[in-house]
């Protein structure tokens, strides 16, 4: 019998080797990109693009309310991002600000759970309010979590993790035997968050450009040509069937039939 790996059959603590037609990943992670190209193909200003990204995310993370992925996570601004010319830098700023004050309502009606992944010190102070608020207003939802990654780069994450575990040693509290995986896990801004199953790139690069390297260890990956500006309910069923037809292992062997 095929394994189910719907969004209840991947709670199980022990991913084993799996695969299935029915799969439906519990945890998508969305490398939004192509947003600058987009606009320049259309010889727009590359904040255009940033614009009608904002758009598509909005019917994505419709769609997959709809289809029923219990937990997203989109790359919104990489630590890496702060080198862009500071004219796009303070628009991304801006139209995060205006995504969270227009769309946080909507978001919270539909039960979403908001919870924000990166470096918040070398955010505004507006920003950072914003955010707080985010997370405040839909702590207590318990339908689909949506973790915005702002300023968020996962080797600064890591190396932050290991430096608070460091700490612990040289206070004595903690005995270097004890830093396993789970404990490396459980000091990321994804803590109690299943790793992503699926993790999507948009616009034909192949890299994951600083982004959930350690939660990705075994994550399916699918890279998309479409540029995100033109992304929604489509491609992410497009990504979703690609999903399906991967088979996960695990380190393990594949799923055989009966008998061989
Ligand atoms: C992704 O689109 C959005 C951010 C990185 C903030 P890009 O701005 O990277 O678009 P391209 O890659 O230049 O087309
Ligand atoms: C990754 O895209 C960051 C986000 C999508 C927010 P980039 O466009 O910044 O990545 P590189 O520079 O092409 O690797
Ligand atoms: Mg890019």
């Amino acid at each position: 019998m095929t394994e189910r790996y719907g969004a209840a059959g991947l709670a199980a603590a022990q991913p084993g080797p799996s695969r299935g037609a029915a799969a439906l990943p519990r945890h998508v992670a969305i490398i939004m990109d192509g947003n600058g190209r987009w606009a320049e193909a259309r010889g727009l200003p590359r904040l255009e693009g940033h614009r009608r990204g904002v758009e598509a995310l909005r019917a994505t993370l419709r769609a997959a309310r709809d289809i029923g992925i219990e937990i997203v996570t989109v790359y919104s601004f990489s630590s890496e991002n702060w080198s862009r010319p500071a004219t796009e830098v303070s628009g991304l700023m801006g139209l995060l600000k205006r995504f969270i004050r227009n769309d946080l309502a909507e978001l919270h009606e539909a039960g979403v759970r908001v919870r924000i992944a990166g470096d918040r010190d070398s955010l505004s102070r507006d920003i950072r309010s914003l955010l707080v608020e985010a997370e405040a207003l839909t702590a207590g939802n318990r339908g689909q979590t949506l973790i915005v990654a702002f300023n968020y780069g996962s080797r600064q994450e890591i190396a932050e993790a290991a430096r608070t575990l460091a700490m612990e040693v040289a206070a004595g509290t903690r005995d270097p035997a004890s830093i396993t995986p789970e404990a490396i896990s459980a000091r990321l801004s994804t803590a109690g968050i299943p790793d992503p199953d699926l993790v999507i790139r948009t616009s034909g690069e192949m890299r994951l450009s600083n982004f959930l390297l350690w939660q990705s260890a075994y994550a399916e990956l699918v890279f998309q040509p479409v540029l995100w500006p033109d992304y929604g309910r489509e491609a992410l069923l497009e990504a979703l069937a690609e999903y399906a037809r991967r088979e996960r292992r695990f380190g393990g062997v594949a799923a055989v039939v009966a008998g061989a």
